[in-house]
């Protein structure tokens, strides 16, 4: 493909400070549960990169709170290891020792007050004595069940209020409660303590580079919109499939399942960006009420049609990559019988002018055959082929079926890119039709890498730009849509002799399959 040409049009509401791009102002980022995985294998390599970057204000401080025993010392040190085992881009020494300078550690109990007492005189000290400027982010990198409990107690602190022309804001990771109920509670007790605006509710899809895409691509592009409705779009397929099991996190899986650790936040997150309505502008707002309209007109499938509408599956021990892998049920942390989804298809309908008749199926699940996150929309078939009953040679027989549709992948991982099927003429002196496929690499059309997610959001969140995080409404709307459908599940759970219904390695239960048969469709294959 040829490099793209370069446009002088600005997509972003933040004028460039450096030849990168956007640089905030002076803050500090408080990390709790600096020593757990995320902190380690994303969040730390991520600042680094950014501070290798030029990106950082100065000054920058990082304060990692924790209740482990630390010396800023010694976290410095095990945090060196960290960034050069995950890092994005190559350690570099000289970079790594003017982003550690950053790096603090405060040892703090969030039970109490009095236990998060050292952080605040921390801060203070930064703020009044070392030019942090009072601008504070916190970042809750904790189990969900302490995340109100450490909002309310920063608001207890009077930490969660900003200082006059400062900000303070705070992060947070899903899962953003359980089911409809528990997140209408969870954003009730953290608007206790902060407003709306303070809050960034991370979805780490929302950060990938191709998703981000596909909003320039619907709505920076002429030719596509005015086909981007019921009347030439057939259906569409949202695929996100992994071939890795549960990785240690039995306890959170067993409570999840499918629905609630993918659905209800990345999932819903791309049907809301494929379905939504263009934006009058890019301001985070602007989109937020977009997806959240789209959101409210996604039909809830009734309990009734909870068996017609969705199929959950279990995978079974099988083969991923020529490699033994053990069934869900035998993974540690599980209990044995446990009928949990490990895999779950849907069919969701779209009450609206855009979509009526046109449906969403969505499949997502663990231990599949292959990592893959990707839209396929699948255009209509032509209303008439001028080419049946034309065939010069009979040996070039053509039916309607020769003539396939029009797709168009959104490729979100791993292969990021773009790619649309069509007919062509095969050369020759028959008539023979066949689908050729063009396609869009972003590595190959841009020649460079694109910055992982934590460094995007992190950053966004220190420019107080909230578009690639969830609103409280959105995260409401989806849960609305999966806690209907929790419900329909628990009026008719799985059949028990049919638990598990997939092995490993493959594309989940043959009832996937049969979801699409009965609508006259099927899977694209991957
Ligand atoms: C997380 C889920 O939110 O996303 C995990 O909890 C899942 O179960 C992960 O594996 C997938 O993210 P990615 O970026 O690897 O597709």
């Amino acid at each position: 493909m040829a490099m793209p040409r370069k446009s002088t049009h600005r997509t972003d509401p933040f004028e460039a400070d450096t030849p990168h791009g956007r640089i905030p102002p002076p803050c500090t980022l408080v990390i709790f549960g600096a020593s757990g995985d995320l902190a380690r294998r994303k969040l730390i390599p991520a600042l680094y990169v950014l501070s290798l970057e030029g990106l950082l204000p100065t000054p920058f401080f990082v304060v990692g709170a924790g209740r482990t025993p630390l010396t800023t010392d010694t976290f410095r040190s095990s945090m060196e290891e960290e960034v050069r085992t995950h890092s994005r881009v190559p350690f570099d020494a000289t970079a790594w020792s003017i982003f550690a300078k950053s790096l603090e550690y405060v040892r703090v109990d969030v039970s109490s007050l009095a236990g998060i007492a050292p952080l605040v005189s921390h801060l203070h000290e930064i703020d009044t004595l070392r030019g942090g400027a009072s601008n504070h982010l916190f970042y809750l990198s904790i189990p969900p069940s302490g995340i109100a409990p450490l909002a309310s107690l920063l608001g207890e602190s009077g930490l969660s209020r900003p200082a006059s022309s400062s900000f303070t804001r705070l992060i947070i990771e899903k899962p953003f409660g359980l089911n409809f109920s528990t997140a209408q509670a969870l954003n009730a007790l953290l608007h206790q303590s902060f407003e709306e605006e303070q809050i960034y509710r991370i979805d780490h899809y929302l950060a990938k580079e191709t998703v981000q895409n596909m909003m320039v691509f619907r709505f920076g592009n002429e030719i596509f919109e005015p086909l981007w409705n019921r009347q030439h779009i057939d259906h569409v397929q949202i695929t996100v499939a992994e071939p890795i099991g549960i990785e240690g996190r039995g306890e959170y899986y067993e409570e999840s399942g499918a629905l609630r650790d993918m659905v209800q936040s990345h999932v819903m997150q791309l049907l809301a960006i494929v379905g939504m309505e263009p934006p009058a502008n890019f301001r985070a707002e602007t989109i937020r009420d977009e997806k959240v309209k789209l959101l409210r007109a996604v039909r809830h499938i009734h309990p009734d049609d909870a068996l017609s509408y969705t199929v959950r599956g279990q995978y079974a021990s099988g083969s991923i990559n020529g490699e033994h892998v053990v069934a869900y049920r035998d993974e540690p942390g599980v209990p044995e019988g446990t009928l949990r989804e490990t895999f779950v298809a849907l069919k969701v309908d779209i009450d609206n002018w855009r979509w009526a008749g046109t449906p969403f199926y969505i499949r997502s699940g663990k231990r599949l055959a292959k990592r893959v996150s990707e839209i396929a929309i699948q255009f209509r078939s032509v209303p008439h082929s001028p080419f049946v009953g034309n065939v010069p040679t009979p040996s070039a027989t053509l039916s309607e079926d020769v003539i396939a549709p029009n797709v168009l992948v959104l490729r979100i991982q791993p292969d990021e890119g773009i790619s649309l099927a069509f007919s062509a003429k095969v050369p020759g002196q028959s008539m023979e039709i066949r689908e050729v496929i063009m396609d869009f690499h972003y590595g190959s059309s841009f020649l460079t890498q694109s910055p992982e997610a934590y460094e995007r959001l992190l950053l966004d969140c220190m420019l107080g730009d909230a578009t690639l995080f969830a609103r409280e409404d959105e995260v409401e709307e989806a849960w609305r849509f999966c806690t209907a459908l929790l419900d329909g599940w628990r009026a008719h759970p799985p059949d028990r002799a049919n638990c598990p219904n997939y092995p490993a390695g493959s594309w989940g239960p043959t009832e996937a399959d049969q979801l699409l048969e009965r609508d006259g469709r099927k899977w694209r294959e991957i």
